[in-house]
């Protein structure tokens, strides 16, 4: 078929599939460094800014959001934990990340990053092109690919690059380019998914609650001072119309229940949605001139908050590389991306699966495997090994 005639063709060194904080916060790191970026998503900016997703931020990767320029409101809007409660057996148990790992992370919403990455690009004169259709990634076998869409206004638009970023998250297509004999896929399914809810309330625990109980894990977040994020584990199959306030506030209710009378503040149910979650990762991340960054190439279960955190390791390792590369080292320096990115892939998807497995139940769980979890919640939290190996994947490894 013969490709149709577009409007314009803009050449420039890198094309970013996806304008989530990946994409964006890859075309801030080389905008500063010189080299333009041209972003391109299906979603319209507002769709993306309403989407709501993980809340907590390591301490590394809030610090790189100031430092390298975006914006300082995590410091002023954010907020410093510097510990969490783990519940079970109806009884708190904190984890002091600063005690233990001299560590912290911050309570700020993918939203928010979301939201100071769209406003630096656009106070940069970085390219973002928000709700196109019809995306077409081309020749990245070839060392001229190119990005093809339609704009929201229906004119037709080719970005030619040295280079082409999927950073189009669990969902995109970019990572179905890597021919599929060459490609290598890896992953688990999880019998239960997470019903989200925002509540109209104000807090309930000054820090955040991972819940264990015979009913299931529930987990208690919050985003501002009178609205709080919560989940609890449920059916990968229930549907949120079965589900109304009163309903809720009894599941979380029974899940966080205990000795020491703890409950939490009720308030109306502003959103609820069912997420349902898996363990995956694809290689290569590097194919010809393709090369796939977060959720496009790996997605972790939502416990601990480690996908925000990857997504921005990953780009950070990858905007260095493609510095190196687009310069007089050349093409060779990409070798570097995939091992220094998968690494901590690998480490955040250990944890996020373990702490999947040690605090929710499977449908099928006996009394054994409950009393089993218990028996190694009491090694986490009473033994300073156990509580200091729970910090430190909490809060972030070093970039190595
Ligand atoms: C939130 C989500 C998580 O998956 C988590 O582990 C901690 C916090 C949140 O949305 O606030």
């Amino acid at each position: 078929m013969p490709e149709s005639v577009v409007d314009t063709v803009t050449e420039v060194p890198v094309a970013v599939v996806g304008a989530g904080p990946a994409g964006l916060m890859l075309a801030h790191l080389l905008g500063r460094a010189g080299v333009e970026a041209v972003a391109v998503d299906l979603r319209t900016r507002e769709e993306i800014a309403a989407t709501h997703r993980a809340g907590i931020l390591e301490a590394g990767a809030a610090r790189d959001l100031v430092e390298t320029g975006v914006s300082d409101r995590v410091l002023r809007e954010g907020h410093e934990h510097e510990g969490t409660e783990l519940r079970f057996g109806g009884r708190p148990h904190r984890i002091d990340f600063r005690a233990l790992v001299g560590a912290s992370v911050w309570l700020y919403p993918q939203t928010e990053v979301f939201v100071d990455l769209a406003d630096a690009r656009e106070r940069d004169g970085g390219a973002v092109h928000f709700g196109v259709r019809d995306t077409e990634v081309l020749d990245v076998d070839t060392a001229a690919p190119r990005v093809r869409y339609t704009a929201a206004d229906g004119t037709r638009h080719e970005i030619r690059a040295r280079y082409v970023v999927g950073a189009d998250g669990s969902r995109g297509t970019c990572r179905n380019l890597v021919p599929e004999r060459l490609r290598t896929r890896y992953g688990t399914e999880y019998p239960f998914a997470w019903f989200g809810v925002l509540a109209q309330a104000p807090a309930s625990a000054p820090e955040l609650v991972y819940a264990h109980s015979a009913h299931g894990f529930a987990l208690i977040s919050r985003r501002t001072a009178d609205v709080q994020r919560m989940y609890f584990q449920c059916d990968p199959h229930e549907r949120t119309e079965d589900w109304s306030d009163e309903r809720i506030w009894e599941t979380l209710q029974a899940r966080v229940a205990g000795e020491d009378g703890f409950r939490l503040v009720e308030g109306p149910v502003l959103e609820r949605a069912v997420l349902r979650f898996r363990s995956f990762v694809q290689e290569p991340m590097r194919w010809g001139s393709l090369l796939l960054a977060g959720d496009a190439a790996h997605t972790v279960p939502p416990t601990g908050a480690r996908g925000l955190n990857l997504a921005l390791h990953d780009v950070k390792v990858l905007a260095a590389v493609l510095l190196r590369a687009l310069g007089p080292e050349g093409e060779p320096a990409l070798a570097d991306y995939q091992p220094q990115a998968l690494r901590r892939v690998w480490r955040a998807q250990h944890f996020s699966s373990w702490m999947t497995r040690l605090l929710h139940n499977t449908p099928d769980a006996t009394p054994f495997d409950h009393h089993r979890q218990l028996g190694e919640l009491d090694t986490l939290v009473n033994t300073r090994a156990g509580r200091t190996y729970l910090a430190e994947q909490y809060t972030g490894w070093p970039t190595p």
